[in-house]
């Protein structure tokens, strides 16, 4: 397997450090019972009835899972509706004044929802989108920041059936292009613009570069007036605000959705260079999400929580939005970044709202640790009662600051390692039952199964590195995986028995199952907690006139940036700094910001096998300095040495 891993993949390949919870938080955990793995195994698939039970069914399923075989109809026969679940069933249960949303603005200012109010705007909305012509089962894209009107949105779409199609409000016009005709989506919801550092970014003039690039015309667009800086509307185009005054105190009934209608799409990169779909179900997803929120983030409806994540990506949708709300609990959601206006906006975020379960990215953390550890320290943290990670490994050392630091010691960690493909958490410890070891994500779930194979299909020995497939399917499966589709080139690489689904991701594990993620063996590369195809950068590359060829590759020194692209050049045109920096507005303009190389070496040539394919692991090893192994599989191996040269020489 390919050598894609951290600078710390020795100290965590040695770890073996046991720290169990606390009795405090034991005492008051949702799972403390530790037969609740054997039941799971004993009791497959009905055991996973548990994680219907978090939810109001119209129609109660006749089947938990109905055959063992694609297509996997979990919950099958059952009816459903997420927003009911989400905003309708506390307010009926009498929870209507509890906070359900608390938001604060880039600079401080605060919008606080009940269930109640959620309610009233959600169901507005939702007769707006129905006025607008968007019935069950069509497409709403929404390109929003993380202002409240996003995930009244994504409920009112919930309420009418309508999956959503979320795209991060970073991404360029180009991408929000490509997603919209990926959706078939011909609504769009989006906002004049937002502040990111201070700075106003202008979304509203992206989404109009993007229906120009679109394939098909939009037909709708409704314009959320953030900045209020909303200067002319087109055909076919409203403020939201116009359209929620406009039906105000309307209500929508809730439409009965089928257990495996579409809850949402959602786009992630993949292994070639078009972005992959990914549709989620509404019985299936709902539960996994909300029974993970329950059991894993420990969540409570009287607890205040913050997530960190964007509801841009998949985090956000499972952890900001449907499983807090779901439970009734409140989401706490900020516009902009940890550290504008300071570095100790989220500890400040944390001791103003008492927030009880705080979920958050490594590379959030190691910036945390950067900063300055006085910050965390001069803030009242003790509202805390369990931390999360997610997105990619955490080394120990960031653990150990983040367990005494921010949980002063008495919180547990849980490392959750899932993915977008699989919708919820998949592999973590239960908080109240398990220890932790840290820089190890843990078992997989009870109900789950993973296992770490070779490429043949074998069980790899214990500590030794394989990949890590998923052997039995799962509530929160998307649709493709339910349809039996191998998600093609990736399920294709390996050889193993019966149904499995393989994640990408190489790890091992230890003598007691805990399974230690290690990083992407495909081409995915996780920058700073991002994830991004590399196919999908270099075709971007390979655009800007005068490039013949491009490979990138992941930095693991997030201080000397994320991501290196090696790029040759056709005869004549000179690798200067004005090249440099079109490759880079090129990517930003066909994908965002995030993706911008932050270092193009020009080379004569990139190292390759007889045939053809580009080898990236040598370049990896080139950028961060590592030994590279045999090159005598490359058609030009001496080509590896050279690349080394001009890297080190600069
Ligand atoms: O490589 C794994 C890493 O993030 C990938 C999934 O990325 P994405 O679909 O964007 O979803 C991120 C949020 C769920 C995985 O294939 N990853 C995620 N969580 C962990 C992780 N790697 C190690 N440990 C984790 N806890």
């Amino acid at each position: 397997m390919s050598n894609r891993r951290g600078p710390d993949f020795e100290t965590r390949m040695a770890e073996d450090e046991e720290i169990p919870p606390s009795p405090q938080f034991v005492e008051q955990a949702t799972v403390t019972d530790d037969s609740v793995s054997d039941e799971f195994e004993e009791n497959w698939p009905d055991c996973w009835a548990r994680a219907a039970a978090t939810l109001d069914w119209f129609d109660p399923y006749e089947s938990v899972l109905p055959d063992d075989e694609p297509p996997f109809e979990w919950f099958a026969g059952g009816t459903l509706n997420a927003c009911y679940n989400c905003v309708d069933r506390h307010v009926e249960a009498g929870a209507e004044n509890r906070v359900a949303i608390k938001w604060e603005s880039h600079l401080g200012e605060t919008r606080t929802y009940t269930y109640q109010d959620l309610y009233r705007e959600v169901n507005e909305f939702a007769a707006a989108l129905r006025a607008q012509g968007v019935e069950a089962d069509d497409v709403v894209t929404l390109y929003m920041p993380m202002i409240p009107e996003l995930p009244i949105a994504m409920l009112a779409c919930a309420r009418i059936g309508a999956p959503h199609n979320v795209v991060f409000a970073g991404l360029s016009a180009d991408a929000l292009a490509t997603r919209l005709e990926s959706a078939d989506s011909v609504f769009l919801v989006t906002c004049d613009g937002y502040y990111r550092r201070g700075s106003a970014i202008f979304l509203k003039s992206k989404a109009d570069d993007a229906r120009l690039k679109a394939a098909h015309d939009l037909e709708e667009m409704v314009v959320v007036e953030h900045l209020g800086e909303t200067e002319h509307l087109g055909a076919g185009q409203h403020t939201y605000e116009e359209l929620v005054a406009a039906h105000a105190g309307a209500e929508v009934a809730p439409v009965e959705r089928a257990a495996d209608d579409v809850l949402f799409l959602i786009h992630t990169s993949g292994t070639t260079g078009e972005p992959k779909r990914v549709e989620h179900v509404t019985g299936g997803y709902l539960a996994h999400v909300a029974w993970t929120s329950q059991t894993v983030l420990d969540l409570d409806p009287e607890d205040t929580y913050l997530c960190t994540a964007n509801i841009g990506w998949i985090s956000g949708h499972s952890y900001v939005v449907y499983g807090p709300l779901a439970l009734g609990a409140t989401a706490v959601m900020y516009e902009g970044t940890p550290n504008y206006p300071e570095r100790d906006r989220i500890w400040d975020l944390i001791e103003e709202n008492a927030v009880d379960v705080f979920y958050t990215a490594p590379t959030a953390i190691r910036s945390f640790m950067k900063w300055d550890t006085s910050l965390p320290a001069s803030r009242d943290l003790s509202s805390l009662r369990l931390l999360g990670t997610v997105g990619e490994p955490i080394d120990p050392r960031a653990w150990h600051w983040y367990y005494e630091h921010i949980g002063n010691g008495n919180c547990p960690i849980v490392d959750t390692w899932w993915q977008t493909e699989t919708g919820g958490m998949m592999i973590t410890t239960l908080p109240g039952v398990e220890k932790m070891k840290p820089g190890s994500a843990g078992p997989p779930l009870p109900g789950v199964g993973a296992r770490v194979v070779d490429g043949r299909g074998e069980e790899v020995p214990v500590n030794e590195a394989g990949y890590l497939v998923l052997t039995r399917p799962w509530p929160g499966m998307p649709l493709a995986l339910r349809h039996g589709h191998r998600w093609g080139e990736e399920a294709a690489k390996l050889d193993v028995d019966g149904w499995h689904y393989f994640t990408g991701d190489g790890a091992k594990v230890d003598d007691d199952g805990y399974i230690t993620v290690l990083g992407r063996v495909d081409d995915v590369i996780n920058v700073s907690g991002h994830r991004l195809g590399t196919m999908e950068i270099e075709s971007a590359i390979v655009g800007v006139e005068g490039v013949v060829e491009a490979a990138v590759v992941s930095v693991d020194d997030a201080e000397a940036g994320g991501i290196h692209a090696y790029v040759t050049l056709e005869t004549g045109v000179s690798g200067d700094d004005d090249l440099r920096e079109r490759i880079a507005a090129h990517v930003r303009e066909r994908i965002g910001p995030i993706a911008t190389p932050d270092a193009v070496v020009f080379t004569p040539d990139l190292p390759k096998t007889r045939s053809g394919k580009i080898m990236r692991r040598f370049l990896e090893n080139i950028t961060n300095g590592e030994e590279f192994g045999d090159t005598s599989a490359l058609q030009n191996p001496e080509i590896v040495g050279e690349l080394e040269s001009i890297v080190r020489d600069g």
